[in-house]
């Protein structure tokens, strides 16, 4: 969470910042400020609101100067208001920083260096670093400064530092949150993210942990932090800035839900070789020999976890191996218990999600194998792993996931069965004809989304229920889950998914004749099941909305609302039950006038606790 960008060269510099920040948007979009050197004299911008805000205060000014700073916050000490936006400077103001992550033991130095007659100007932990770094400047160079600093403070940080001392050079230093230098000529940048570098430069330094590097417009040193120099390792990036434009939709959200049956094309693509055989390149990176594994952990949070509780079902579905999932923030304070070749996964569209880190970084500490799920290449989940598998959704930018959702389920999906297969569960016959199966998917969702509107009809008869539940069974409790979610996250009603044999065990008591239930039953092995469940809620007056499958008269007798999506396989059904959920959260959030691709209090990227 939070965006941080850093640019020292020739160009407009307020451009490279703005337009990083704009591209780091999804990191956290509560407040956003610059820092600028001009001549070796700092000024500083901020505002408190989205982009547009600061866009709006510098409008007109003209701003010189080859070396800055900017920032995009996602609140966590402190009230998104302008004082505690960053860039934060010392008492002088002659220094800035902005920084992502939190320092934990900021208030044990706060009262230190408030009785030493430092004054906070604002409720930040941020600041704290700011101050301190003045402190350690009394007799130490900027560098030698900012590493006594680091060396103090407690928690997780990437920041970036300049100041009027030393007006030729960003400092720059990482511990559990991301940073990439970006290698230009006579210039350079550093970003959270490659996003900001790659339409500048595709030569690149993924910071590690505990590294501070030194950038000037035509050198970069690198070193561990009050450590020694550390040889410079730069990475080709060979793709391409994608085009982050809503392509003719109102929002990236919609653009996104639409593109799902080209993200399934492209991944069936990208694995499927030669005579439907499955490759997955990036698999064998560090030694996981598929054949000899006994569990696998699934690690995830949000919309992933999700994704990891079908993957459950499938791979124990098809490849017979015990597959435990858990919500990362939980998993990384329990007891890890090691069976002897398990496989930890950590499922993750960003690459990033702190929690999700945290676990592979612990599994690997215990010497586990992790094998990880993951959109962002070169994030630092993809850089960790001994095993990846892309999920190849393209950059999602709308904070709710849907594209990647997809993509998640489909590239376990062919996990899942290649495994099986190398286990002896699945024949080359099964295989291909699960392979077809699965290529026929894009068509069906085509076919979802030709009758969005029936879902934006929908949106309008229950838009203002401040109330849903969403039941399922099986492969599409999951679904259940993810459907709530995304209602709550964009929309802002309370919403909660349930396993519909669940129903009866307590939030019946919430069904009466004014509840919408979204009810997801296609035609499946727990069908007669949920109709059972259907029923129970019918009996009770709710108000049912029905996903059903394509020439299913019966449900007819029980839904008020009903959408048919196309028959598919059991284990295939996920993947097109959650595409009319999605457009109705859609098309209620934007009936509710909400922020749908920038809802309030969430970021993209979680980088914190
Ligand atoms: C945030 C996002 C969710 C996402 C979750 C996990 O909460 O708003 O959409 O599902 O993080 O993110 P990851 O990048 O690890 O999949």
């Amino acid at each position: 969470m939070c965006g941080i960008v850093g640019y020292i060269g020739d160009r407009d510099i307020t451009s490279i910042l703005l337009v990083g920040l704009q591209r780091l948007s999804y990191r956290g979009y509560d407040s956003s400020g610059i820092g600028i050197l001009s001549d070796g004299e700092l000024s500083t911008w901020k505002k408190s609101g989205k982009l547009v805000e600061l866009e709006t205060m510098i409008d007109g000014l003209s701003i010189q100067g080859n070396i800055g700073i900017g920032h995009t916050r996602w609140a966590t000490h402190g009230i998104p208001n302008d004082i505690n936006s960053h860039p934060h400077v010392n008492q002088s103001k002659k220094l800035a920083i902005v920084h992502n992550g939190i320092i934990e033991n900021f208030s044990s130095i706060k009262s230190r260096l408030s009785k030493q007659g430092f004054l906070f100007r604002s409720q930040t932990d941020t600041e704290v670093i700011a101050h301190l770094i003045e402190y350690y400047m009394a007799n130490a160079s900027l560098e030698t400064a900012v590493e006594n600093a680091l060396l103090e403070i407690q928690g997780s940080f990437a920041l970036a530092v300049i100041a009027e001392s030393e007006p030729d050079k960003i400092i720059a230093a990482r511990r559990s949150s991301p940073l990439i230098i970006g290698v230009g000529d006579n210039e350079n940048f550093i970003s959270s993210d490659i996003n900001p570098i790659l339409s500048h430069t595709k030569k690149v330094v993924y910071m590690n942990d505990n590294e501070l590097a030194v950038i000037t417009r035509d050198h970069i040193q690198l070193k561990l932090i009050s450590g020694p120099e550390i040889p410079l390792k730069t990475h080709q990036i060979n793709w391409n800035q994608e085009a982050s434009e809503k392509g003719g939709y109102d929002h990236f959200m919609l653009k996104e839900i639409h593109s799902q049956p080209h993200v399934v094309r492209t991944i069936l693509s990208k694995y499927i070789k030669g005579k439907n055989q499955i490759q997955f390149k990036d698999l064998h990176r560090d030694g996981i020999d598929l054949k000899l594994i006994n569990r696998f952990i699934i690690q995830a949070c949000g919309t992933s976890w999700h994704s990891g509780l079908i993957g459950k079902y499938l791979i124990e579905q098809y490849a017979h191996v015990l597959t435990e999932v858990d919500i990362s923030s939980e998993f990384r304070y329990r007891q890890m218990i090691s069976q002897g070749n398990d496989v930890v996964m950590g499922l993750s569209q960003s690459g990033e999600t702190a929690d999700t880190l945290a676990c592979i970084r612990e599994a690997k500490s215990k010497f586990y194998k992790v094998l990880s799920f993951v959109n962002v290449k070169g994030s630092s989940i993809d850089r960790e792993s001994d095993g990846v598998i892309y999920s190849h959704a393209g950059q999602e930018v709308g904070v709710a996931s849907t594209k990647n959702y997809i993509a998640q389920i489909v590239t376990i999906y062919l996990f899942a069965i290649h495994l099986a297969h190398i286990k002896g569960k699945l024949s080359k016959d099964e295989l291909v004809n699960k392979i077809d199966q699965l290529n026929k998917i894009p068509e069906y969702m085509d076919s979802i989304l030709s009758k969005a509107d029936e879902l934006e009809a929908m949106a309008e008869k229950y838009y203002l229920s401040r109330e849903f539940l969403f039941i399922g069974r099986g492969l599409n409790y999951p679904t259940a889950l993810e459907g709530a979610l995304k209602l709550k996250e964009i929309s802002y009603i309370h919403a909660t998914g349930y396993a519909a044999g669940e129903l009866k065990h307590g939030p019946i008591a919430l069904i009466d004749a004014k509840l919408p239930i979204v009810c997801i039953s296609p035609q499946t092995s727990t069908y007669e099941k949920m109709l059972s469940n259907i029923q129970e809620v019918k009996a009770r007056k709710g108000k049912t909305i029905i996903i059903a499958t394509e020439g299913d008269k019966e449900i007819k007798n029980y839904a008020n609302d009903l959408f048919y999506i196309p028959k598919a396989p059991e284990e295939l059904t996920p993947l097109l039950a959650c595409i009319p959920l999605q457009l109705l959260s859609y098309y209620i959030a934007v009936k509710l006038d909400c922020d749908v691709d920038q809802p309030r209090n969430l970021a993209k990227s979680v980088t914190v606790e």
